[in-house]
């Protein structure tokens, strides 16, 4: 079984002391819980300093986004190559990457690429909108996304994969555990076996969408589902902590 993975996505959210502080709010919660491994994805201006608040822990640091490019005539953008040194991990593909800035699956293959070229682990994300689920489309679109998001990639050494049902990011109205595990277990796991075969079974597949303390036990619980990466409680130390703990809890007796 992978690592269960449970990682912090903080969007447009925290100035740099909100930041810096949210990230040792997590690191004290955080001292005596073992079995999982913790990232906090902060905005791009906070990195070093949430890498600074989580040196010496187990805490790992991811960004958001990415350029594909290493570097050039890109304002306003980040490289991969920037981002060594800062972050261990990236998140790709995000819903609200592809849905408010155009991103497809022709250029998070590319960021995916990049992230692999310098080193870096990308979170790729994946899931369908509600119009796509409710035409019966869910499985088709998840399947392409993955298989898309990973062409031409060899080794998928360090991916890990989110699914994130467009319909229950933010929305309060999580997938219940048997819809993400049909999907993950089902469309997510088959795409990847099919295009890497036995390494499939090492990738970390996270839920995502309005997990919460109270929720989590129920995405955690089953097997197909390897942690969470959570929006909305990120924000706050103790909730966060908490689903932290309940994730290892749950896969400690998976
Ligand atoms: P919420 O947990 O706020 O629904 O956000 C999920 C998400 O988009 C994480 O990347």
């Amino acid at each position: 079984m992978p690592t269960p993975v449970v990682a912090g996505n903080w969007k447009m959210n925290t100035t740099l002391a909100e930041a810096t502080a949210l990230a040792a709010g997590v690191r004290e919660g955080m001292k005596a819980l073992r079995g999982v491994e913790v990232i906090l994805c902060p905005p791009f201006i906070s990195l070093a300093a949430v890498r600074d608040a989580v040196r010496g822990s187990s805490i790992k640091v991811g960004a958001q986004n990415m350029h594909f490019e290493k570097s050039g005539a890109f304002t306003g953008e980040v490289s991969a190559a920037m981002l060594q040194g800062l972050c261990d991990y990236v998140i790709l593909g995000h819903s609200e990457r592809r849905q408010l800035f155009g991103e497809d699956d022709g250029l998070i293959n590319r960021k995916v690429k990049a992230a692999f070229a310098h080193g870096l682990r990308p979170i790729l994300c994946v899931g369908e909108t509600l119009e796509q689920r409710e035409s019966g489309r869910a499985a088709q679109v998840v399947g392409q996304q993955v298989k898309a998001g990973l062409a031409g990639v060899h080794d998928i050494t360090g991916l890990v994969v989110a699914y994130e049902p467009v319909w229950a990011i933010g929305t309060g109205r999580a997938a219940t555990p048997e819809i993400a595990a049909e999907v993950m277990g089902g469309t997510i796991a088959e795409a990847l076996r099919e295009l890497f075969g036995a390494a499939a079974g090492q990738v970390p597949l996270l839920y995502g969408g309005s997990v919460n303390p109270g929720n989590v036990a129920g995405y955690a619980g089953q097997a197909s589902i390897h942690g969470a990466l959570v929006g909305g409680a990120s924000l706050q130390a103790a909730q966060f902590v908490e689903i932290a703990r309940a994730t290892a809890a749950a896969k400690a007796l998976s």
